[in-house]
């Protein structure tokens, strides 16, 4: 390990990407690691400093994820958090007991000003709690350095041996100076330098990629999303018309995208690169025609974009590299670092495709969390409506039309989704909302316009907030938003008469609409 590291050890706490994002906020880069990692391995990494995260069991019982005592006595600081904590104290000899009283929520916290981890914070402080454990006695060597009315050992430290311990969480926003407990750690007790910045991450990774590539030939799938378009802008900037982009328009876009991803990356934007549009659409829409169900419509949009870049990358011939926009969240979560394999069945990158003769991938991005790669898109000049751009699946707007999609079909939920975006936006809700769009549901009922009957579909407009996009809920729009929202799409969108607002939380849902 080059560079300055802090690393995660997970036990399957459910914030354990949360603390490495958060340790990088600070400008220390951090990577995730099982609680099982080879402790020679640990010790090899040299790493500054090292963080135990929480975890759903108990460290008391037997087959519980567990470290040895060598963990602490490497010489590098230990940061435990919850479970961390209560798994420090407990293999150094302390006492961990099941809590008479659970603490849930934001708890007032007394802390000592003198710990090293407290620092300029003032106490008490309030910070997030979530245990049914607790620690009821610190190990020897250990001095209580935070508690609660119902805990008594909230914080426990060992100077010394740069061993801390919390059973609070300061990753969640919740705790209100977590950042700057951190940074106590980070900073004060394990002397980083702070040298991860993004702009340096630019510098860097454009030398690298140079290096790595040579004079080779570098083929990039644009999709016209954040990481695509991060991935394809650096590969630009280190290799300029060695590489080809190839931009699949399905015709299952939103409204203008098609356009707008040409006007960026195309001959008229501001990047150096080989682009090719591939207009789709038509073939699209009559792979799908007549196909309702929603797994054979992903399917054949899957297939047919196989297709599609097949073709045009046997155009282009034989390349040396492929890009990938592979980033730190889908590694983690294929289950390379930390413990938590969440298997996603609708992950953009699956295994490597075997259709383009390529010798290597490049994946330029890999080491990012999304806030990170959205910094990198800004450092290199990438407009920030791009950037900033909201979560959008693969099959596009394939996903979101119920039943048959069709030509028509398509352009109503397009146009609905551009009145809703454009007013969430200027209600200001734009950057509080997670993902929202405008969804057509196959329902079609009577209603009356003028002094007409009409039989028309029926659009839902779908808004959630979400942490991790595994779990959601609605989010309250105002409702003088929703009804200009509605009011305009009956107006302007031929073929609705009727707009519904989808609460449903996930589960029992999903977040799209299909
Ligand atoms: P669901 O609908 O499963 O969506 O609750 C969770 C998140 O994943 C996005 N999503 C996809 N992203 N390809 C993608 O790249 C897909 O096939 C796909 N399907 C859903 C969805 O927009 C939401 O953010």
């Amino acid at each position: 390990m080059g560079r300055e590291t802090v690393i995660v050890l997970d036990f399957g706490g459910q914030y354990n990407q949360l603390v490495a994002r958060r340790v990088r906020e600070c400008n220390v880069y951090c990577e995730i690691y099982s609680y099982r990692t080879d402790i020679g391995k640990i010790r090899e990494m040299k790493p500054k400093g090292i963080i135990l995260t929480g975890g759903p069991n108990s460290c008391y019982e037997e087959g519980a994820p567990t470290c040895t005592r060598e963990l602490f006595e490497l010489g590098i600081p230990v940061l435990g958090l919850c479970y961390g904590a209560q798994l420090m104290q407990h293999v150094l000899g302390g006492k961990v007991e099941r809590a008479a009283v659970k603490e849930y929520g934001k708890t007032e916290v007394y802390v000592e000003p003198s710990s090293p981890l407290f620092q300029d914070i003032e106490s008490p402080t309030v910070c997030w709690m979530s245990h049914n454990d607790y620690i009821s006695a610190a190990a020897p060597g250990f001095s209580i350095c935070a508690r609660t009315d119902n805990c008594p050992v909230a914080a426990a430290e060992n100077r010394e041996k740069q061993l801390y311990a919390i059973q609070f969480h300061p990753e969640v926003l919740h705790t209100v100076k977590g950042k700057e407990i951190l940074e106590n750690f980070v900073y004060g007790v394990c002397r980083c330098s702070g040298d991860w910045r993004m702009d340096s991450f630019v510098e860097d990774s454009i030398r690298a990629i140079r290096e790595k590539v040579g004079d080779g030939r570098v083929l990039c799938a644009l999709s016209g999303g954040v990481d695509s378009s991060v991935a394809a802008v650096l590969l630009s900037k280190a290799v300029g018309k060695q590489l080809t982009c190839v931009f699949v328009d399905h015709g299952l876009l939103r409204k203008n995208e098609g356009d707008e991803v040409e006007a960026v990356f195309g001959p008229s934007g501001a990047y150096d690169l080989n682009f090719i549009r591939v207009n789709a659409r038509q073939r699209y829409y009559k792979k799908l025609a007549g196909v309702e169900e929603p797994e054979a419509k992903r399917k054949i949009i899957g297939e047919e974009f196989i297709r599609v870049f097949e073709e045009e990358a046997k155009k282009i011939g034989a390349v040396d590299f492929l890009v990938q926009g592979t980033i730190y969240p889908d590694v983690v979560e294929s289950g390379l670092g930390g413990e938590s394999a969440v298997i996603k069945s609708h992950h953009n990158v699956g295994g490597l495709p075997d259709y383009v003769d390529f010798k290597e991938i490049i994946e330029p991005l890999r080491d990012l969390f999304k806030d990170e790669v959205r910094k990198v898109g800004l450092e290199l000049g990438i407009p920030e409506y791009l950037v900033f751009r909201q979560p959008f699946p693969g099959p596009g707007l394939g996903v979101r039309i119920v039943g048959e999609v069709t030509e028509d079909k398509v352009r109503i939920v397009q146009d609905a989704d551009a009145i809703y975006r454009e007013e969430i936006a200027k209600a200001g809700l734009d950057q509080e909302i997670d993902q929202y769009f405008a969804a057509l549901t196959n329902m079609r009922s009577v209603g009356v316009m003028g002094d007409e009957r009409t039989y028309d579909y029926a659009v839902a407009l779908r808004a959630v907030r979400t942490v991790d996009f595994m779990t959601a809920e609605a989010a309250e729009i105002p409702f003088a938003v929703l009804q200009r929202v509605m009011g305009r799409i009956i107006n302007e969108v031929r073929g609705v008469n009727r707009v519904v607002y989808d609460l449903t939380s996930k589960p029992p849902g999903t977040i799209e609409f299909e």
